[in-house]
């Protein structure tokens, strides 16, 4: 019970890596406020996660918001705190898919209207929730953030250019976050590399084989194995570590 009495905020809970990581973190003992909305996969995912917490004996939440949307981010974190009286830990993990039209496009190729939506549901999401959750960790004495990057933001891998940029801010704006709100909140990023979600499951469907060729492990993360790396930086394991930016991507960027 490495999260026992912790509340834990997850954004994008209601699929692949959240999913995983509610799940994971409610066993641990933590509250967890699911929260996600119906844009990308037209239905409630979120809800259905929750459901599952409760059913495996957990306690969750789920708060429907947009995170691109800075009034629903700051109503989200009242609902948390009206809950469950506070908010320690705040997984940023949401984002708007990668291997979508949208942004597996070249910057030439890119409308900016697309540039924006990109931006929009993987970065403004991010600074919405921590300008929210961030007071409210401090009222609670501290707690973790953790950032969802990606080995996109690491090396390059020209395609999908405005998620790329958006991952590098999120990598570059760990670190900024780590030195302000330190000594009292830690903040980290994890860099996955291709992970068995629904965000890519047409991708996988095509190429994996010829992913797993170029993974020194030899095959793709399951969503779990992204979401304990969650869990150990949001617990006090780590307690010393901040700033870091952690590949987990079976070796890919290594190579
Ligand atoms: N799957 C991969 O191979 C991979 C690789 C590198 C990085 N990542 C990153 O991991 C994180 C988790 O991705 P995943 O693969 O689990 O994707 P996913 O599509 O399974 O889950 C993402 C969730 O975020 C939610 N979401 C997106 N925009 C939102 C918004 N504006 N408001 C509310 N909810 C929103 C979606 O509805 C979805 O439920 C993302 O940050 C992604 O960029 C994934």
């Amino acid at each position: 019970m490495r999260l026992q009495d912790k509340v834990a905020v997850i954004t994008g809970g209601g699929s692949g890596v959240g999913r995983a990581a509610s799940l994971l973190f409610a066993a641990e003992g933590a509250k967890v406020v699911v929260v996600d909305y119906q844009g990308v996969y037209g239905k409630a995912v979120g809800q259905e996660v929750a459901d599952e917490v409760k059913a495996a004996g957990g306690e969750a939440l789920y708060v429907e918001t947009d995170l691109a949307v800075e009034e629903q981010v700051a109503d989200m974190v009242c609902g948390t705190v009206e809950a469950y009286g506070k908010v320690d830990i705040l997984f940023n993990n949401a984002s708007h898919g990668f291997s979508s039209p949208l942004t597996m496009t070249t910057l030439l190729d890119t409308p900016e209207k697309d540039w924006n939506e990109v931006i929009r549901n993987n970065l403004n999401s991010l600074f919405f929730c921590t300008k929210y959750c961030q007071p409210e960790m401090v009222k609670a004495g501290g707690g973790s953030i953790i950032n969802t990057a990606s080995s996109n933001a690491l090396v390059a891998v020209p395609g999908a250019d405005a998620y790329t940029a958006a991952k590098g801010g999120v990598v570059a704006l760990t670190r900024i976050m780590a030195i302000t709100y330190a000594p009292d909140i830690r903040v980290n990023c994890i860099c996955p590399g291709t992970v068995r979600t629904p965000m890519i499951a047409d991708m996988l469907a095509m190429l994996e084989d010829y992913l797993k060729q170029n993974i020194p492990l030899q095959r793709v993360a399951e969503p779990e194995e992204i979401a304990r790396v969650a869990l150990f930086l949001a617990s006090g394991e780590a307690s010393y570590i901040t700033g870091a930016i952690i590949p987990v991507d079976g070796g890919w960027t290594t190579m």
